[in-house]
């Protein structure tokens, strides 16, 4: 098994990616926020497919939680990744502080203006000024030539890749596919909140997704249909969900359909009690 570097003051990584890249060697970069899973782990065996080195983040970044939001909750488990990691066949994994990433004069921020209003944007407006910001970071420290993110955060999948092309980043940019419990529930850090009986009705929202899709290649356009097929399937399989939204949108730009035509994306969002889940489907 290959050995694990690990840094935690962003000159030492620094110092690593310049020693790999004058080695010739290329660099792939996984960012996370830990409590790691196996759609984490599906990064960064892709990752090690397009780069000789894969180097994970994990970094639970303040900057794009709400106050109100679960910073203080959210799950940490540094131990575990690591051997999650070495196993996966990561070689380089970064974990800085947070007065490391965010010193006391810290005022420079990068953000997407239009990509983030709708969706998650709209519902969590200072989120994505937070994620671009540590991943434009994260990019700077680390000098990545490929970076893999998931198609489960489609918005900031979308969102990062309009960061990257706009910023002239020199850096292949690869969204994966969601990675799903058997019963089709996208995996997530936040799963582990679920009450046992949320649990068993959060798989609702893939088979509204799945219900969509199934329609959209019978034939069927109008979103607004659509939309209400999807919702008696959670009110009648998921009766404790609170639906956010559900919304279609062209894959690239988010804008939204309402005659569903090729490359549409349903996503939706919504709340078991405090739990806030959210997932995607190509439908078109
Ligand atoms: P985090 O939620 O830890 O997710 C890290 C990466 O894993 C993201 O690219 C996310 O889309 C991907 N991912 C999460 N669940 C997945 C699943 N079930 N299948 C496939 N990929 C999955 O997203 C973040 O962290 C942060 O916002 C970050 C980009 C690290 C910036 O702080």
């Amino acid at each position: 098994m290959t050995t694990l570097t690990v840094t935690n003051a962003i000159i030492a990584q620094q110092e690593l990616s310049r020693r790999l890249a004058r080695k010739g060697k290329t660099i792939a970069i996984v960012p996370t926020m830990g409590a790691l899973h196996e759609g984490h782990l599906s990064l960064i065996r892709r990752g090690l497919k397009k780069a000789d080195v894969v180097v994970t983040t994990i970094f639970v970044n303040p900057t794009q939680f709400a106050p109100n939001e679960d910073l203080n909750r959210y799950p940490r488990d540094p131990q575990g990744d690591l051997n999650k990691i070495k196993q996966a066949g990561g070689q380089v994994v970064f974990i800085p502080s947070a007065a490391e990433m965010y010193p006391e004069a810290f005022e420079t921020y990068i953000s997407v203006e239009n990509l983030t209003r709708t969706l998650e944007g709209g519902v969590r407006p200072t989120h994505f000024r937070g994620v671009t910001t540590v991943v434009a970071k994260l990019f700077n420290i680390v000098r990545p030539d490929v970076a893999l993110f998931g198609m489960k955060d489609y918005q900031q999948a979308m969102v990062l890749k309009r960061m990257t092309v706009d910023m002239n980043w020199p850096i292949d940019f690869v969204i994966c596919p969601t990675v799903r419990e058997k019963d089709g529930l996208a995996l997530s850090s936040r799963n582990r909140f679920l009450s046992p009986e949320s649990r068993r009705q959060a798989p609702a929202l893939y088979l509204a997704l799945r219900a969509a899709r199934r329609l959209v290649r019978e034939g069927k356009t109008d979103a607004a249909s659509i939309e209400n097929t999807m919702r008696a399937i959670i009110g009648q399989d998921a009766p404790s969900a609170i639906v956010d939204y559900i919304a279609f949108t062209e894959m690239e730009t988010l804008r939204p359909v309402s005659i569903i035509g090729k490359q549409t994306v349903a996503s939706l969002a919504a709340r078991f009690g405090t739990v806030r889940l959210i997932d995607n489907l190509k439908i078109a």
